[in-house]
């Protein structure tokens, strides 16, 4: 990743992270919508994203988002049943999808009861070709991603397969243990992540604070993260003052 590239915002915590993220998804979705009528974004799972979500889901963006125009997709799942408390999905329709007014058919969440997550990201990768359709990449408005303190992103661990993949949509993963939770994932690619017109990295909190100066400040290429490099997009870090702690402007 070319870091002098990469725009910084540092939030003072991760409420005014939420408040500030929140605001610059607007501006995008605003703009997109009036450009194409429609604005495409990549959800990313665990816990940071959460509180963004959640502030989406309360006034003024509850209200404004153009939600009939807005599509929701998921950067990676964990290869289990929607309502499992693993479930990235189940962690998106209770902080946000359940609070707003999209239409149904603007939410595609990652199937995971398939025969196996070969077979789902198969699935999902068949979804996406029929929504953007297959002539190259599909071109995501904003794909949000987070950051494990390993450096993955997204279900893209180190040291497995997905992370060379360079024409498949979406893959399997089986990440290393220990990787919490211990269960297979279905991830977009590095080739879809990186043909967005933004990618947008969330992170926050001190467990954040040395991997990020790694990623940004290291050697290059040691670190899946690193990887996320946009063709022709933008490329952001949005942190926190904790997750930024080791870090030089
Ligand atoms: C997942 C996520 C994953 C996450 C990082 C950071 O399925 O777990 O997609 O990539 O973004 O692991 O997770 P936290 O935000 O919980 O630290």
């Amino acid at each position: 990743m070319n870091d002098a590239d990469a725009a910084v915002h540092v939030a003072d915590d991760e409420e005014a992270l939420a408040e500030e993220t929140a605001r610059a998804l607007l501006e995008a979705a605003e703009q997109a919508a009036a450009r194409s009528g429609r604005f495409t974004m990549t959800l990313s799972g665990g816990r940071t994203p959460e509180a963004l979500y959640a502030r989406l889901a309360r006034e003024p963006y509850r209200g404004r988002m153009p939600w009939g125009k807005v599509h929701l997709f998921m950067g990676d799942e964990r290869f289990v049943p929607p309502d499992h408390p693993e479930s990235n999905y189940r962690m998106v329709r209770s902080a946000l999808l359940e609070k707003i007014p999209i239409p149904a058919v603007n939410i595609h969440p990652m199937p995971t009861q398939c025969a196996g997550p070969a077979e789902c990201a198969a699935d999902y990768e068949r979804s996406l070709k029929t929504f953007f359709g297959a002539a190259g990449f599909p071109v995501f408005d904003v794909a949000l991603m987070g950051l494990g303190e390993d450096g993955h992103t997204a279900s893209l661990f180190p040291g497995t397969p997905a992370l060379e993949e360079k024409t498949r949509w979406a893959v399997e993963v089986f990440p290393p243990l220990p990787s919490r939770p211990p269960c297979a994932r279905v991830t977009l690619t590095f080739p879809v992540f990186n043909s967005a017109r933004r990618i947008i990295f969330l992170a926050a909190g001190a467990g954040k604070a040395r991997i990020l100066k790694e990623i940004r400040q290291g050697p290059p290429d040691r670190y899946p993260a690193q990887k996320v490099q946009p063709v022709a997009g933008r490329l952001e870090w949005r942190v926190d003052r904790a997750a930024w702690s080791e870090s030089r402007p």
